[in-house]
């Protein structure tokens, strides 16, 4: 597919998948707690608050404050942005109605209405965990979204694998949903001694990208994504 990608902001990453995202597609950003999905969320939205555009960020864990001040951390000046063109938002994560009403009926009127053309969910697992039944789940999760897609904006949710798979999300359901999959994990040395981190882009619709494991590390400033080295 021709045209702009969608940068993350995160050099490495954009150069595997392309030059980035697909303008309007859906990402999903899959890994177990600390392998960087809250980080690499927050490097998407800072690229484009970077070129002046309008982003959403719901975050279901995280409360806003912890949120805008991990952004600070990174020396990014967010707060003229807030409430101008980045809008935070936490949700509660134990209050289906609540939050499925948020998500669902206002998260779209939302997009349209301050003209976001990013938006992050981090992480959608904690509104999947709401439904009890999984019959259920992927049939709301389904017109989830498909009603995003027709919004005109670019959108990355993040999951928590599960717990026996470390290649999978937590219901299983996000990476066949999204456009986009990107696995973070961690690999550890045959002899146990050392961690690393190390990312793949799992699939890309309507797109070549590369289909190799890189080690990537969380630095203070930004993430380094060494696309020159080999995990294995
Ligand atoms: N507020 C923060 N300040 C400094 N480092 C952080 C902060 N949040 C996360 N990190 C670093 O980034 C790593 C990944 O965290 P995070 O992006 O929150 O992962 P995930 O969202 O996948 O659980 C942490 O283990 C830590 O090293
Ligand atoms: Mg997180």
């Amino acid at each position: 597919m021709s045209g702009e990608r969608v940068k993350m902001g995160i050099a490495g990453l954009d150069d595997m998948l392309g030059g980035g995202l697909i303008p309007g597609s859906i990402c999903g950003i899959i890994g177990t707690y600390g392998t960087g999905k809250t980080t690499f969320s927050i490097e998407f939205v800072w690229e484009g608050l970077k070129k002046g555009e309008n982003i959403i960020y719901i975050s279901l864990e995280e409360r806003e404050e912890r949120i805008i001040g991990y952004m600070e951390q990174k020396g990014w000046d967010v707060v003229p942005y807030l409430n101008k063109s980045l809008f935070v938002i936490k949700l509660d994560p134990t209050d289906f109605n609540l939050a499925n009403n948020r998500i669902k009926n206002e998260l779209p009127k939302l997009i349209d209405e301050v003209k976001a053309s990013r938006v992050v969910i981090d992480p959608i697992s904690l509104f999947e965990d709401l439904f009890t039944l999984d019959s259920e789940r992927r049939q709301e999760m389904f017109r989830f979204v498909e009603g995003l897609r027709d919004k005109n904006c670019t959108i990355v949710l993040t999951s928590e694998t599960d717990k026996s798979n470390v290649f999978s999300s937590r219901h299983a359901l996000i990476e066949f949903l999204v456009d986009t999959v990107i696995l973070l994990r961690y690999v550890r040395a045959s002899d146990l001694t050392d961690v690393h981190l190390a990312l793949e882009v799992v699939k890309m619709r309507m797109s070549a990208h590369s289909r190799e494991i890189k080690p990537y590390e969380l630095m203070q400033d930004q993430v380094l994504v060494y696309s020159e080295a080999n995990v294995f």
